[in-house]
């Protein structure tokens, strides 16, 4: 089973509540909701004080991807604004195990995410320690770009370690009506979606399309 992750980087900021329950009401159990810094990508989106307002309005499950340079300064806000799993990349700053055990002893969820021209093997050694690995399939930064497919092949690759255990593996960045099916086929647990969704004329009906195209069996596919 695939389950799509609504990433709300692509959702409308005036009203993020009501886009949040409109996904929960379409069957989502998590959110993704992607923090920018402005110097480890390009991009500002938002901070913790977004995170803390949403999680007054919405039980689902926030997953925050923090696209910044030092996430080690950035752990402790994040606990106290109700993040349920905090991602950080392993190209910014910090020394990754202690920035994993710190996320981990706030009772939370800890993630890894890599780039697209990352290798697996910068963070095969973590992956006893972690919870989720997130497979940037775009460059971090913004939303709506196309998917760099080869990035792909490292969902395989992980999948087929035994080592894994409970680990989920998630892609996130330019799935849309095509390239759905192959993410899907990589293996991957979890595929977020921002601009498909939420520039769709009718985003919870959206979601439902990719969900149900993320788990079709392969002689319907
Ligand atoms: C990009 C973000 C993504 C973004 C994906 O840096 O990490 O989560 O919202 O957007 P789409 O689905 O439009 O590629
Ligand atoms: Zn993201």
């Amino acid at each position: 089973m695939s389950e799509i992750v609504p990433s709300l980087l692509s959702a409308d900021f005036s009203i993020l509540a009501e886009e949040a329950a409109k996904m929960k009401e379409a069957g989502a159990e998590r959110l993704h909701l992607d923090v920018m810094d402005g110097h480890f990508v390009p991009n500002l989106s938002f901070g913790n004080p977004v995170v803390k307002s949403l999680r007054s309005r919405s039980d689902l499950h926030f997953e925050v991807h923090l696209m910044v340079q030092n996430p080690g300064d950035r752990i402790d806000e994040f606990l106290k604004a109700g993040a349920d799993t905090l991602i950080f990349h392993i190209e910014a700053d910090g020394d990754a195990s202690e920035l994993i055990k710190r996320i981990k002893a706030g009772g939370i969820e800890a993630g890894v995410s890599i780039k697209p021209e990352t290798p697996l093997s910068s963070i095969l050694e973590l992956i006893p320690e972690i919870d989720l690995l997130l497979v940037m399939t775009v460059d971090p930064g913004f939303g709506g770009q196309a998917m760099i497919k080869s990035a792909l092949k490292k969902v395989v690759d992980v999948k087929k370690m035994n080592e894994t255990g409970n680990l989920l593996v998630e892609v996130d960045g330019g799935i849309n009506l095509e390239t759905i099916q192959e993410a899907a086929e990589a293996g991957t647990d979890l595929i977020v979606s921002g601009s498909t969704i939420f520039h769709s004329s009718n985003p919870p009906e959206m979601f439902k399309t990719l969900t149900r195209k993320a788990n079709l069996n392969s002689e319907e596919r």
